[in-house]
């Protein structure tokens, strides 16, 4: 057999080449072709081994419901969909800096105080560095067992001494470094060579394992984006860096939901949960001003009210700008089009900003409504009621869709303290006897609407929503 002479390898997809090369052919990046050591290739002349037989089973059969171990921090269990299941990995990306090694050291220690074995193994900082850290988040008497290794042999050999610790935290992935290959930390190979080693040892030890990975600015987690494949779940830690608030979103789980999130606010001391994410998403609403909307959205299995923001401001650019932080781009153009085809809305020569307050990202079609009347509200300078929530999607033809889950949306609404909510027709019934509902069929119908607000003499409407 040839060896295999591709020892380069692309640093963002894993795409092998035989030399070096400027642009990945494979993913299109530049410059993420490193030269790595290669894998040991199959020694020539050797005759193939003979295969082992093993049972094939039928689809049912007795088997245990996967045992699960709860963490102790809902907004955490929530997400992986009810605590850790034996034997599972799971991958953590977030930004630097975002709170990883934060909140898995208060999970580590929420756990290790409910009298389970948990281990941290920190490839990143020293021993001292973590201690700093638990003093600070009053974490330091949790019986957690600490240490800064890199070297997943000796990891393994260490953990599997005595008592199999019910979870293991490796922080993070990309220092990490097994013999098996001969690249060095960080490389791809490396990163999953070290992740199939702890893979291996997660299934047969039963501990859970919880690698962190790092994200690159493009949103993948790096290297490891050939993990992703590999682990049980994938879960991203999100925040705008000004912000103290921090979304947890499941993005994989093999065993959960993966449309739930936890909400966090990073306080002075460590990751506080939020468990009424709404009240906290609208608590510095800026009342009785042009171009908000709150939109009713649902995040997973959880109502969610957020303030969507917009400024539509006359360009002085060729090309007006579209920038919008927290929702779709292309979601975006798509309302603006709309406005313009079906309403009678001009917005080429405006510039066009669109905002979801709180750093949340929200995915959702069901905002569309809310968005395009924040954007109308803006650009008629007409303030929206501050007693109402807006919610459905908007098709192409310019009607209002009806989205899942009305009744959620509207009694999260009037446990905040809204009166009135701006919702497709079709979802009525869905809705009666909650708050005043208005219904739209059309976006044409809202622009007039807030349009004629617009003209009447003004009159601040600064009923606050929870008064
Ligand atoms: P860290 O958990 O080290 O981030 P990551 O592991 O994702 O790189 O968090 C670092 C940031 O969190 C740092 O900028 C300071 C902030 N922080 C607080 O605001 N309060 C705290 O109690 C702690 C421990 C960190
Ligand atoms: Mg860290």
């Amino acid at each position: 057999m040839a060896r295999r002479n591709d020892s380069f390898v692309c640093q963002n997809c894993g795409a092998h080449y035989g030399r070096w090369q400027g642009r990945c052919d494979a993913c299109g990046e530049w410059n993420t072709i490193a030269e790595e050591g290669a894998e040991r290739p199959i020694a020539p002349g050797r005759a193939p081994r003979k295969g082992r037989r093993f049972a094939l089973e039928p689809l049912s059969g007795e088997t245990q419901d996967a045992p699960r171990l709860a963490s102790g921090i809902a907004e955490f269990d929530r997400v992986t969909g009810g605590g850790f299941v034996r034997g599972s990995v799971l991958l953590l990306g977030g930004d630097p800096g975002i709170g990883k090694s934060t909140l898995l050291i208060q999970v580590a220690a929420t756990l290790a105080r409910a009298k389970e074995r948990a281990a941290y193994i920190s490839g990143e900082e020293a021993v001292a560095q973590v201690r700093l850290r638990a003093e600070r988040l009053g974490l330091a008497g949790a019986p957690v067992e600490l240490a800064a290794e890199t070297s997943v042999e000796d990891i393994i050999a260490t953990l599997s001494e005595g008592a199999t610790p019910r979870l293991v935290i490796i922080d993070s992935i990309q220092t990490m470094w097994t013999d098996m290959v001969d690249s060095a930390p960080g490389t791809v190979t490396q990163v999953r060579g070290a992740a199939q080693t702890l893979i291996r040892f997660a299934k047969r030890s039963g501990a859970a394992v919880i690698l962190v990975g790092h994200v690159t600015k493009d949103g993948q987690i790096a290297g490891p984006r050939v993990v992703e494949h590999m682990v049980d779940a994938v879960l991203s830690f999100e925040g705008e860096g000004s912000n103290q608030f921090r979304i947890l979103r499941a993005v994989k789980n093999r065993f959960g939901p993966t449309d739930e999130i936890g909400v966090f606010e990073m306080t002075g001391s460590g990751l506080r949960e939020v468990a009424n994410p709404s009240e906290l998403f609208l608590s510095e609403r800026d009342l009785g001003s042009p171009g908000t909307a709150v939109f009713a959205g649902i995040e997973g299995s959880r109502p969610l009210l957020v303030e969507m923001q917009a400024l539509v401001a006359p360009t002085s650019l060729g090309t007006p700008r579209r920038a919008v932080v927290g929702w779709d781009q292309s979601r975006l153009s798509m309302v603006l089009a709309v406005l313009e085809a079906h309403c009678g809305v001009r917005l080429s020569g405006h510039d066009v900003y669109l905002n979801v307050a709180g750093g949340l990202r929200i995915q959702e079609p069901a905002a569309d409504l809310a968005a395009a009347a924040a954007l109308v509200s803006s650009l008629a300078n007409a303030p929206l009621a501050a007693d109402a929530v807006f919610f459905g999607e908007v098709s192409l033809s310019g009607a209002v869709r009806p989205v899942a889950q009305t009744a959620a949306r509207l009694k999260e609404a009037q446990k905040l303290g809204f009166a009135r909510a701006i919702m497709p027709e079709a979802s009525r019934a869905e809705g009666e006897g909650t708050l005043t509902l208005e219904t739209v069929g059309s976006l044409s119908t809202l622009v007039a609407d807030i349009a004629a607000r617009g003209k009447r003499p003004a009159r601040p409407e600064r009923r606050a929503a929870n008064e």
